[in-house]
């Protein structure tokens, strides 16, 4: 299994994990060298965060809370951590699993545990296991969110937590000729009681069992619910706890971003282990059905959900939405395209011209955003491997459609494919479009400290400004 992210034991005191409130780039404990010097870094790191605060706050997250995570003792910290975001205006409605205590259950009474493609089949007593499991977590989690002992990070946090039947169920039925019985599928989720809820300062607690309008009751799995409800409320985000902790490689490297189109070919290649396949099908299907983020990410890692949120790089995989517009790569058939995007930029002198031969020979540089087999945007890659660094060059959007994110989803593919080039930093050369850059990151930088074979070709009359970002 290729899985590095072994989750580590919980940490002992559940006071301790509060003081992590980011990862170690931005918030590990520096060597003291001085009260002044520790306050600095605090006020440095605090101004850091702000900006996600900022554009998180009265965002929906989903997060998936794997019973696996509660039997490996991490609750408190989680409890912890998902109370300091409700503090800070996010939305959050919590569904957790209880696979390993349904389990737990079954052994208990002496039963076998049955499962066809990966799926449990919910016979009379499993369904009686399901029940139990999933009330005796459900108490558990209420009762974690109404710690507020002083000295704790729970303290004055009065997070009210609200469940109920909020999911509707259909049977998964007779597949291949295996009859599941109680295993259901999410049918429905009661969108309108959790926006009530949401916005009267709860969080939202869902249980994977699910209710049909026979007045049956269906036990779930937890990605199911979880995927459901981002979609039908579209969140912002979907967060999924897991073993795993994402996705990897055969070579055990995590991929930090993911897009809809590489997970689908991951997916197909069928070269995942069976959990992580499982959970990003579910994470797959969020994103298509509109949620803008899908996060898988280690539960084994303290502080793991902050670490994701607050950090830039993050801990786990994200998985990005693409709209319907395709966002490709761009084939010899796109050259007439490009040249009808970029033509009007370069007479007016914001882009530098190129020709049709020379993009003939570099299209294989160029992604592109199509709609109806029109293209709409650009931009192009080159790379640096000597220097590790990238250039993102004719980055265009059609004028009628700016201001839309195309822009914003450009940069990120050309910074994906830049990163899956072994590339750590990305530079851009603009006369007019400096603003756009360093509000998403860029920096600026000189001519000095383009790569020696760029530096030749710079154009000192056009006098564009160099900006660096790092990967
Ligand atoms: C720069 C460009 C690619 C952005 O595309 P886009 O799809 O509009 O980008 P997004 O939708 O992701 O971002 C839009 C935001 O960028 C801002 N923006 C657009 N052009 C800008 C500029 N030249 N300077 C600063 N901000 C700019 C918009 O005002 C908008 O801000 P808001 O979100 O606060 O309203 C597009 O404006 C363009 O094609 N410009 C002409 C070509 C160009 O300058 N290319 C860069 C050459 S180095």
């Amino acid at each position: 299994m290729n899985a590095p992210v072994q989750p580590a034991p919980p940490p002992a005191a559940p006071a301790a994990s509060a003081t992590g409130a980011a990862g170690p780039d931005d918030v590990a404990a520096p060597a003291s060298t001085g009260p002044q010097q520790d306050e600095a870094r605090f006020v440095a790191w605090l101004r850091r965060v702000a900006p996600y605060i900022h554009a998180f706050r009265g965002k929906t997250f989903v997060v998936a809370v794997p019973g696996e995570l509660i039997q490996a003792g991490w609750l408190n910290p989680l409890v912890q951590d998902l109370s300091l975001l409700h503090a800070m205006g996010m939305r959050i409605v919590l569904v957790h699993g209880s696979r390993p205590q349904v389990n737990e259950q079954l052994r208990l009474r002496g039963v076998q545990a049955h499962y066809a493609e990966g799926l449990r089949i919910t016979d009379p007593v499993a369904l009686e296991c399901a029940k139990e499991a999933s009330g005796e977590i459900r108490l558990d989690l209420e009762a974690a969110f109404s710690q507020g002992l002083p000295n704790t990070p729970m303290a004055h946090s009065a997070v009210r937590v609200v469940s109920g039947n909020l999911v509707t169920a259909r049977p998964v039925g007779i597949v291949d000729g295996v009859d599941y019985q109680q295993t259901g599928l999410v049918r429905k989720i009661d969108v309108q009681t959790i926006r009530f809820a949401l916005n009267s300062g709860a969080m939202v607690l869902l249980s994977p069992l699910g209710y049909s309008p026979t007045g049956e009751a269906f036990n779930l799995s937890m990605e199911d619910v979880a995927a459901s409800t981002a979609i039908a409320l579209d969140a912002d985000k979907l967060i999924v706890l897991a073993e795993t902790g994402g996705v990897f490689d055969v070579d055990g490297t995590l991929r930090r971003e993911v897009s809809e189109a590489e997970a689908k070919e991951l997916l197909a290649a069928g070269t995942l282990p069976e959990e992580m396949a499982f959970t990003l099908r579910h994470a797959l299907r969020a994103c298509e059905g509109g949620v803008a983020r899908a996060h898988i990410i280690p539960y084994g890692l303290d502080g793991s959900v902050l670490l994701e949120l607050f950090q830039h790089d993050g801990v786990g995989t994200m998985l990005v939405e693409e709209t319907l517009e395709a966002l490709r790569e761009a084939g010899p058939d796109d050259v007439g395209g490009l040249l009808a995007l970029l033509r009007p930029l370069e007479d007016d002198g914001t882009l530098v011209r190129r020709d049709r031969g020379l993009i003939e020979r570099e299209i294989g540089n160029f992604t592109v955003i199509e709609h109806d087999g029109v293209i709409f945007g650009c931009a192009a890659l080159y790379a640096f491997p000597r220097d590790g660094i990238g250039e993102m060059a004719a980055l265009a959007v059609n004028p009628l459609v700016q201001g839309r994110g195309d822009g914003e989803r450009l940069l990120q593919r050309i910074e994906q494919r830049a990163r899956a080039a072994g590339l750590k930093r990305l530079f851009v050369l603009t006369t007019r479009t400096m603003h756009w850059f360093l509000k998403r990151g860029f920096v600026l930088a000189s001519v000095d400290q383009l790569p020696g074979q760029r530096r030749g070709l710079y154009n000192w009359q056009r006098k564009s400004l160099v900006l660096i970002k790092q990967l």
